[in-house]
């Protein structure tokens, strides 16, 4: 074994880099930390290329005396705690005097600052550790912190960076944050050169959150407050289980003050809403924990996201007690389902065609939107002529399909599978696999070779977006057309949507629109080709569901439509779609053979 030495302090700096600076958005995280620890009023942030070529934070905070700066970037420099004892009682956001050395270590750093008062400022520049600046600047309160070029010197850790969307969208999650907890100060956002965001100081929290959230979420907060004890306060606000998000990204979590990222208590929240959410979702919810700095250790890790309760349980337990109760408060003013409604969140269909189902009363599938017909004209293929036996495909004959039981050709089990005959056979389909599959193979189709027909909405529907989800569909607006979609953008915070893909299914469009989104963000930031993710997310999030009761023709529709897929046996992710039993199979089963 080699001799043990002292590590030079650039090696030590890139080993505290690898655990304060994951991505451009912990960049963001501690930038927006410091200046919120200098009781900056106004914060602004621009970032370049998903934060990878540049973030930059102006903030109009105490700023650092000229005879500081270049303490500011050696390790363990800190003007926020002095003592041991002070590391029990934390009041600022940093106190561990290693986020700018950190990131200096792995990016390009410039940093120019003035205290109130002093004639002239400072500027500093670290490139990769090494100071290359420093000089007077003008004398502007404040400071003003650029990063450029994030790890430009480790390259094995800019590979691991996604794609740059997903980077915007892990930063933009992470300005909303502070931007809760700094409801009282004013915060800009800048992408790329378009200025996204522009927050005026509020003044409460319930402000900030409609800010963030828009309306139609505000409109179903519920607000929650509670003292269980003398040391505990927790408020905030959740929002009513019919929104919910793919994610937990809307679950604001804070420990006095400070964002946390803490999986038991985001799932206390969720135990909370009990079933009144539908699998796979995740509630929206701004919840805000106070307690004495002592019952609670910030000190977990350096990224300081993580935190330890002394009582982890008791906390958890008061969560989900709260959320329970606020559910079921009663809501006041609800549009009913049928009544009249203005809003556009009913996304009412004009001349609502049932979409890739026949529609009530003809045995006939609709002609104009049907997949099955849509693909025939594609592929020349029909469900005559399509495959009807996994491993020989073979045309099925009209005895086996006139095969019945009951009087009926298709049974639905327990609302999820449909039982059926071809081909002498017994088929099982899971409804929801089969009809993501249907789904798929259209929305691949509509991206690659002929854009979907639309349905056009009775009533524009307006959806608020985050402000990164708009920078997605900016960018990705053409295939979102191709699919069906008829929507534009409208000023930077929602599009409009005027007609949807024709085989869109649900009475809530706008949810499985965000839906849609979010599954689509998520793929791509796995690198994922875009046509692929949007083809799968619409998929996953328009498909019936599990629990959906069918009739006769819709059991038929699918049952034909997926056996005219390329690939009928597998939903995108791989999931079975059938499962046969054939007469030889009930033969061996019941030794007749
Ligand atoms: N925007 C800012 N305005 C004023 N002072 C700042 C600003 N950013 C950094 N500083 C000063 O530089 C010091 C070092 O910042 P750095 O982020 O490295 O450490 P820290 O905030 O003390 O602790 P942590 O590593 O936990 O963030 C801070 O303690 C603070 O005094
Ligand atoms: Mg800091």
């Amino acid at each position: 074994m080699s001799e043990i030495r002292l590590l030079p302090d650039y090696i030590i700096d890139k080993i505290a880099a690898g655990e304060v600076v994951e991505n451009p958005a912990s960049v963001v995280k501690e930038l927006i930390e410091n200046s919120l620890d200098a009781e900056a009023y106004n914060l602004g942030l621009a970032i370049e290329n998903g934060g990878i070529r540049s973030i930059n934070l102006v903030d109009d905070g105490k700023g650092i005396p000229a005879a500081q700066v270049r303490l500011a970037f050696a390790r363990h420099a800190t003007s926020k705690i002095a003592q041991e004892t002070d590391l029990f009682n934390i009041s600022s956001y940093g106190f561990r005097g290693e986020a700018l050395p950190a990131i200096a270590s792995v990016a390009i750093v410039e940093l120019i600052t003035c205290v109130e008062g002093e004639s002239q400022g400072t500027r500093i520049v670290v490139e990769g550790g090494k100071e290359t600046k420093f000089e007077a600047a003008a004398p502007r309160k404040g400071t003003s912190v650029t990063v450029r070029q994030l790890f430009y010197n480790t390259p094995a850790r800019r590979k691991f960076l996604k794609a740059e969307s997903s980077e915007t969208r892990k930063i933009t999650t992470v300005f909303s944050k502070y931007s809760v907890c700094g409801f009282n100060r004013s915060f800009t956002l800048t992408v790329d050169g378009n200025k996204i965001v522009n927050y005026p100081a509020d003044r409460d929290l319930s402000h900030r959150l409609e800010r963030i959230w828009g309306d139609k979420i505000s409109s179903k907060l519920i607000e929650i407050d509670s003292r269980p004890s003398s040391a505990v306060h927790i408020y905030g606000y959740i929002c009513r289980p019919e929104i919910n998000r793919a994610n937990r990204n809307q679950i604001y979590l804070m420990v006095n003050g400070r964002p946390i990222y803490d999986i038991s208590l985001m799932h206390a929240i969720k135990a909370g809403y009990g079933n009144t959410l539908e699998s796979g979702t995740f509630p929206i919810a701004a919840i805000m924990i106070e307690l004495s700095p002592d019952s609670v250790d910030v000190n977990v890790h350096p990224a300081k996201t993580e935190v330890r309760f002394i009582d982890e349980r008791y906390i958890y337990a008061q969560i989900k007690k709260l959320v329970e109760a606020a559910i079921q408060t009663p809501v006041l003013f609800t549009v009913m389902p049928g009544a009249p409604s203005s809003s556009p969140m009913t996304g009412f269909v004009k001349n609502r065609p049932s979409s890739i189902w026949p529609q009530k009363g003809k045995s006939e599938p609709n002609q104009e939107i049907s997949i099955k017909n849509y693909r025939h004209e594609l592929a020349s293929t029909s469900v005559d002529s399509a495959p009807s036996d996994i491993d020989n495909p073979e045309i099925p004959t009209e005895a086996a399909i006139e095969m019945k039981i009951g009087g009926h050709r298709f049974w639905q089990l327990y609302d999820t599978f449909i039982m059926g005959f071809r081909d002498g056979k017994v088929w099982m389909i899971d409804q929801h696999t089969a009809h993501e599959r249907v789904l798929f193979e259209a929305a691949l189709n509509n991206l690659c070779e002929r854009p979907g027909t639309s349905q056009r909405l009775l009533f524009d529907l307006t959806i608020e977006l985050e402000p990164s989800d708009m920078a997605v569909i900016d960018k990705y607006l053409d295939l979102f057309r191709r699919l069906g979609f008829e929507i534009e953008i409208f000023g930077n915070r929602s599009v409009i949507i005027r007609g949807v893909p024709a085989y869109f299914q649900g009475s809530s469009i706008e949810q499985i629109f965000h839906n849609l989104l979010d599954g689509f963000i998520d793929s791509l930031s796995t690198g994922e080709d875009p046509t692929m993710a949007l083809s799968a997310s619409l998929a996953c999030h328009a498909a019936i569901k599990s629990g959906e009761r069918l009739s006769q023709e819709q059991m038929e529709g699918l049952f034909n439509q997926l056996f005219n897929c390329e690939d009928p046996y597998h939903c995108p992710h791989g999931r079975p779609t059938v499962a046969t039993i054939s007469r030889d199979d009930l033969d061996k089963l019941f030794k007749r053979k």
